[in-house]
């Protein structure tokens, strides 16, 4: 084989590209999109507001935001024929399973996406389509596996009011826009919206480094996502709380699993590839969890059980020797129950964060004309061996 091959499972000292995206620092837990602190977006902007920043580098002016706002209103509505392949499912799909799906049929439904020389003006076109459905797709896939009619679009709402109009109205009853669900929902989709170049993020570059249409290379990544050791970890995290209530609430038990090199059993929301310091994303979102909950007046206990599992596991050796701390999966999931979003759309609760991030990290790509990812390998498979007839064997 021509020249050295470095080999590094996971690429965990591999840095696959350059950008000028998201910085992040996991030994001082610092996170940045464009230069702009998390802290700083988190409680001064607005998700649509960082979706522009992150794709377009600079925080928009006025003109340009409303712009951007007003051709993402234009596009919130699916197409008949979206609706209807959307209406196939049976309701015990999987809502990842509907979004990667509809988001794919984006290309058929889009040929001219399909161009890797698009102009700029059709790049846009197709960002902002899909800016503007994803919501609608989320939150249809949810009426969809409830058996209940869909909310349409409703363009004098905000992003947040829109979606969560579309998720929790109903045609009989009036919808009052909750301010509490929605500005935690503002925070959490920010909190989300990249992460440089985590497992989702790289499967939608090196889908589009093939020159796959942008919808190709999202449902990819949506794909990825999904996977419970990433995105799917804030489902699995709940699950994970509710079976320790469940079992009595031992959460020393659970740590002690753990730590079991025979136990396959993970402290799901902890760890990460990244952070050995505690993810800057887990601090505002537990703070978040606090206040949303007193404000609606929930009480979680799965939310205590989660503060004594932390409390615990930031004391114990195994946990601490290997700088395992809660990252940004550990605390959503609890915010999102609150705002009665059920367990399994939790992922596309991240999925909808995400979608901005993973457009800026395609679109980059393909502005530095970037080459085909081929990555090569140490083969320890068989040498050269004769074929031996059926009737010999
Ligand atoms: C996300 O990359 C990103 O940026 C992702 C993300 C984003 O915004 O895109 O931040 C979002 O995916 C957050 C992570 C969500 N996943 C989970 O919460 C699942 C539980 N966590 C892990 O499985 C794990 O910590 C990972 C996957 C997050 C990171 O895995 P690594 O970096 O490959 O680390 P590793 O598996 O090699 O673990 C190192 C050691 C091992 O012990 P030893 O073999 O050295 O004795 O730490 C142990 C692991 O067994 N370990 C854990 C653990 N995580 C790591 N032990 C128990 N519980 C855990 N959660």
């Amino acid at each position: 084989q021509s020249g050295v091959i470095t080999l590094d499972p996971g690429y965990k000292n591999t840095g696959s590209t350059t950008s000028a995206i998201t910085f992040l620092d996991g030994e001082k837990g610092i996170l940045r999109y464009r230069g702009y602190t998390i802290e700083a977006l988190a409680e001064k902007s607005d998700f649509l507001e960082v979706s522009y920043l992150l794709i377009y580098g600079e925080l928009p002016t006025k003109e340009a935001y409303d712009k951007f706002v007003n051709d993402i209103k234009v596009h919130t509505m699916l197409h008949e024929d979206i609706k209807a392949i959307l209406e196939g499912f049976p309701s015990n799909a999987h809502p990842m399973g509907v979004l990667s799906s509809l988001v794919c049929s984006l290309t058929a439904f889009y040929p001219e996406s399909l161009d890797p020389n698009r102009s700029s003006d059709g790049v846009y076109l197709s960002i902002i389509r899909i800016l503007a459905k994803l919501p609608t797709m989320a939150a249809w896939a949810h009426k969809n596996e409830l058996g209940h009619p869909f909310i349409y679009p409703n363009n004098y709402l905000d992003y947040c009011s829109n979606f969560t109009r579309m998720m929790f109205a109903v045609p009989a009853e009036d919808y009052e826009v909750d301010p509490v669900v929605n500005d935690a929902l503002n925070k959490l989709l920010i909190l989300h919206a990249d992460h440089e170049q985590n497992c989702s993020t790289s499967t939608v570059r090196i889908v589009g480094s093939a020159q796959a249409s942008l919808y190709a290379s999202i449902s990819a990544g949506i794909n990825a996502l999904w996977g419970p050791l990433h995105g799917g970890a804030n489902q699995a995290v709940i699950e994970m709380l509710e079976n320790i209530k469940a079992d009595g609430g031992d959460t020393k038990k659970y740590l002690d699993k753990a730590k079991d090199k025979n136990d396959p059993f993970r402290l799901m929301g902890f760890g990460h590839r990244v952070y050995k310091n505690f993810d800057p994303r887990a601090r505002i979102i537990k703070k978040a969890a606090d206040q949303v909950l007193e404000k609606l007046g929930v009480n979680d206990p799965v939310l205590e059980i989660a503060k004594g599992l932390e409390e615990a596991a930031l004391v114990d050796e195994y946990f601490v020797e290997r700088k395992l701390y809660p990252n940004v999966d550990f605390y959503s999931g609890i915010i999102y129950r609150a705002m009665g979003i059920p367990t399994d759309m939790f992922t596309v609760m991240f999925a909808l964060g995400r979608l901005p991030g993973w457009i800026a990290q395609w679109k980059e790509m393909r502005e530095n004309q970037e080459p085909i990812g081929r990555p090569r390998q140490i083969y320890t498979g068989n040498n050269e061996r004769a074929y031996i007839p059926l009737d010999q064997r």
